[in-house]
């Protein structure tokens, strides 16, 4: 296996919007990022990964881009950015951008070419086709609610847009486009970028047909998505993109990809192919979701997490590499989600960040995490600010007949504004994050969970992902070493080895609050000659073959 920077390094994810306002208009901003740059690097953090900074209305966050070489007001300007980007570096860190390229806003002018007429030399830079009778063009439906096609008067035909009607999807196949978008890659790579974290990018290749989906109820995922995830021409061009770009620079790059699998994952990752080096995949997400999606809540069963995670540890190892994460900013704050975000929050947050960072791959920290941050409870729909959310309220509820307060615990347990409630950096009114009004509120618990506090306290979460950091550093083993899972069955426990070089680590956690027995399994050959890491304090002469897990505990025992 070759030893890289990016398989070595912590990335940590600034959502801008809710990151730090250095002006007082409620939107976080760049020169607030600058601000905190030494936090981050204080907390050991290599790489910055820095969600869409872009010019855009908007409509879903900067995920809705209608300028790629342009920043967006509201975060300030490219004189900023520059100075982002120089502070970034002069701390030896680096920074990787949001390549959101299946889709640009409607307001990009491309759009605005392409919807002017059939024969317009835009025309074939988006996805149109002519209705079906009355008809869309076919049955795919948006991920954001209703239909993935727009009608548009203009030239009476439809336009494809998998997210929201103002994020119309970019034709691929043309190769004009895909020339245009390297190009772009190109633009930034040479102001110095460290890379890129590609949006949605196993949705660029559809099936050129676009066919209906034949049965459009029984789904997972959106009705459609078999014809436009992980398409047809998906890896010649990631394979073109990688040859015209990605290779000529020294950079890291991750590829957002719902519905992806191992096998797939494989290929994308596996360096001989020249594709991407990781890719963000949803199994482990999408766990406690039931048969109808997101929406459809169902608790975890820690056994189909072991079945999940190992099958990427092991299916990866000596292939490609694993990103590993357990949030970001679409997804539920997981000491809410897979921890106790009440009377054990710290230390499941904790054992959450052990059973992470312990596996192979390159750590993902969502802004927050560190410190704890939980999940939001708005009492009304019109505190929510996710487009998500609300269309999907709207055709639930408001024109749906679906029940109110069952949609709303929903939203309460996997809402994506969730994760984007501003950061807590203090105990300040909104937690120091504005001195405006925010443009979400903030989390009332803000008193007690913030940076601040956090920081000050050596026993705090904050300081024991530095630890956890500070340890991958230190021991090849924890970056490089082979996963084994043990206790497949257990219902409460985690556990696992990792081993190289003679080397190994048993890691140990417990995702409940009852006390729970570990007995290490005899066909596992260990010798524990330390303790690496541990969210409680542990007696020193106990056994770590066997011992009682308390609450939520985590040990991370090296030895041989
Ligand atoms: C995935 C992004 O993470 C999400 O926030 C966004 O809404 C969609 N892609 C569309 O860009």
């Amino acid at each position: 296996m070759d030893k890289t920077w990016w398989k070595e390094s912590v990335v940590y994810q600034i959502y801008p919007r809710s990151f730090n306002d250095s002006n007082g208009d409620g939107i976080g901003d760049i020169k607030g990022m600058i601000e905190k740059l030494d936090y981050l690097k204080e907390l050991g953090i290599d790489v910055i990964w820095l969600s869409p900074v872009y010019k855009s209305p908007n409509d879903d966050n900067g995920y809705d881009i209608s300028d790629y070489q342009d920043i967006m007001d509201d975060f300030g300007t490219m004189a900023d950015w520059e100075e982002l980007l120089s502070e970034i570096h002069n701390r030896g860190m680096k920074l990787i951008m949001d390549l959101v390229v299946n889709h640009s806003s409607d307001e990009h002018e491309w759009f605005q070419e392409s919807r002017k007429s059939k024969d317009n030399p835009y025309r074939d830079y988006y996805i149109w086709r002519p209705g079906k009778g009355e008809k869309e063009p076919n049955n795919w439906e948006s991920t954001f609610s209703g239909p993935a096609w727009e009608y548009d008067e203009q030239t009476n035909e439809y336009y494809l847009h998998i997210f929201s009607k103002k994020q119309p999807d970019l034709n691929w196949e043309n190769p004009k486009l895909r020339n245009e978008i390297y190009k772009m890659m190109k633009w930034w790579l040479d102001k110095g970028i460290d890379g890129f974290r590609m949006d949605v990018i196993n949705f660029i290749s559809k099936v050129p047909a676009l066919p209906d989906a034949p049965n459009p109820e029984a789904k997972r995922y959106v009705s459609g998505s078999q014809y436009f995830m992980n398409g047809p021409r998906i890896h010649e061009f990631l394979q073109e993109m990688h040859k015209e770009v990605l290779s000529l620079y020294d950079i890291m790059t991750v590829g957002e990809m719902p519905g992806v699998d191992v096998e797939e994952a494989k290929k994308y990752t596996d360096q001989n192919r020249d594709e991407l080096q990781m890719v963000f995949q949803f199994e482990h997400m999408d766990l406690d979701s039931g048969p109808n999606g997101k929406w459809d809540l169902k608790p975890l069963d820690l056994r189909d997490l072991k079945e999940s995670i190992s099958k990427w540890q092991t299916g990866l190892h000596g292939v490609g590499w694993n990103s590993l994460y357990l949030n970001n900013h679409d997804q539920p704050r997981i000491v809410s989600r897979f921890g106790n975000d009440k009377e054990y929050r710290v230390e499941s947050a904790k054992m959450l960040g052990t059973f992470l960072h312990m596996l192979q791959g390159t750590p993902y920290i969502y802004q927050g995490e560190e410190i704890g941050m939980t999940n939001i409870k708005f009492d009304s729909i019109n505190d929510y600010q996710d487009i998500e959310i609300l269309n999907m309220y709207k055709e639930k509820v408001t024109e749906g007949n679906e029940d109110h307060d069952k949609v709303m615990e929903s939203i309460y347990v996997k809402g994506r504004d969730n994760a984007r409630t501003p950061i807590q950096w203090d105990d300040t009114e909104n937690g120091g994050f504005t001195t405006g009004d925010p443009w979400i509120q903030v989390n009332p618990n803000y008193k007690t969970i913030n940076a601040k506090q956090a920081v000050k306290d050596e026993h705090s979460i904050y300081h024991y992902y530095r630890k956890l950091i500070k340890l991958r550093k230190q021991h090849d083993l924890i970056v490089y070493g082979e996963y084994q899972l043990i206790l497949p069955d257990h219902e409460q426990i985690y556990a696992y080895m990792r081993s190289y070089e003679g080397e190994k680590l048993l890691v140990v956690t417990n995702f409940s609050e009852q006390y729970v027995a570990f007995q290490l399994p005899e066909d596992v050959t260990f010798k524990a000659e330390e303790v690496l890491i541990g969210n409680y304090d542990i007696d020193g002469i106990e056994d770590f073959s066997s011992f009682t897990l308390k609450p939520y505990e985590a040990r991370v025992y090296k030895g041989i």
